[in-house]
């Protein structure tokens, strides 16, 4: 069985399981060799074949514990109906959604079949997988879609995208009420493809202000964890509320998830008081640190280890791993981590 599974399980590790976000991507030459091969960063999303290579290529390189389904939070306002493109170095940019026709510029008519290769990748995947290794399915959670979805893209701040939700909160929350319906359709048809467990990136809702934070974070939360765990009742459920600071705990607590990646600004010891001891942890280490490597890489390993012996907990970073990090500091990380203390 998986280390990373077994976790899930209540079974705590001696050494903690690994494996980091966006572990597949540009740091990778063999990455970057397929992704010339594709016009578009979304047709490589939609291509099986060569989604399902990208998704195992960290795993052929380094011993990590789980593998993340390469795909994109934006290809779910792409099935949509949403046109979005990713420019060359620039980050997405969509066609700007208006909350007063959300309605109509969205369909859900073709969503299924537009994203159907998605969970082709799935099976193609897991039946290359050892069973050793679990696979991970993902999405992006409603907060973070609109603010994209709103903005035409990303932003400094997303301040134009949150005028307009301040200026209309019915519709606001009508919108984050219709995705988080598709969020969570789309989560379902991963789990029945085969991932093992998800993780739900709301990686701007430090963004939310604390005032709509239950309406607009919480809420939308809760309802796809429960939406899943009405098929799925043990899934391992992973949430990314990047930037929330004290609010981790309501988030614990309220949406049900099993596990909280943490950003390398929450202090471990507060983390380790304050969180409900039932909750597995994942993170935090600064993914500029993985960049720097060296005796800094080495402190920071250690810390995490020293501080989470004995709590269900699975090594990551804070946030993804950048384009500039070296493939070698990577797995001098992953060994530092399998080391014993
Ligand atoms: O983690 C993995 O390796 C799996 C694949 C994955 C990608 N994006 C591939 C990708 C995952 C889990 C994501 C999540 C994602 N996508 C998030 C949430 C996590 C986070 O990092 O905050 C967000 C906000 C997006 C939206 C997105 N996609 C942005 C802002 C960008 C451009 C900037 C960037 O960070 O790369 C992308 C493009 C993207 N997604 C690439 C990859 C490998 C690079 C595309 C290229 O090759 O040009």
């Amino acid at each position: 069985m998986s280390p990373f599974l077994n976790l899930f399980k209540g079974e705590k590790q001696k050494v903690p399981p690994i494996w980091f976000m966006r572990q597949a991507g540009r740091y990778l030459p063999e990455y970057l060799e397929i992704r010339k091969k594709c016009q578009t960063f979304l047709e490589l999303c939609y291509t099986p074949q060569l989604a399902t290579t990208i998704t195992l290529q960290p795993l052929k390189r380094f011993s990590l514990d789980a593998a993340i389904l390469f795909s994109d939070i934006l290809v779910v306002p792409d099935a949509l109906g949403q046109k979005v493109f990713f420019e060359e170095n620039k980050g997405p940019r969509l066609e700007p959604l208006s909350l007063a026709f959300f309605k109509k510029q969205l369909s859900a008519d073709a969503f299924l079949e537009k994203i159907a290769p998605v969970y082709e990748t799935i099976i193609l995947t897991k039946a290359q997988l050892p069973p050793s290794k679990a696979l991970l399915g993902f999405a992006g959670a409603p907060w973070t879609l609109a603010l994209y979805m709103m903005g035409g893209g990303a932003s400094r701040d997303f301040s134009k995208a949150k005028e307009e939700a301040f200026k209309n909160e019915e519709r606001f929350s009508e919108l984050l009420t219709y995705l988080a319906d598709f969020v969570s359709l789309h989560l379902i048809e991963q789990v029945k493809a085969g991932v093992d467990a998800i993780q739900l990136f709301d990686t701007w809702a430090g963004l939310c202000p604390a005032t709509h934070f239950e309406r607009w974070v919480l809420s939308p939360t809760e309802h796809i964890v429960s939406k899943v765990r009405d098929i799925f009742p043990d899934l391992p459920i992973i949430g990314f509320p990047k930037g929330i600071g004290p609010h981790l705990k309501d988030y614990a607590l309220q949406t049900n998830i099993s596990a909280l990646s943490l950003d390398a600004s929450i202090p471990i010891s507060w983390a380790k008081k304050e969180l409900p001891s039932s909750l597995v942890l994942q993170g935090n280490l600064d993914p500029v640190l993985l960049v720097a490597g060296g005796q800094s890489l080495k402190d920071g390993i250690s810390f995490l280890k020293k501080e989470m012996e004995g709590r269900s907990y699975i090594f990551n970073l804070g946030h993804g791993i950048l384009p500039e990090t070296l493939p070698s500091h990577v797995e001098d990380c992953i060994r530092m981590v399998k080391e014993p203390l």
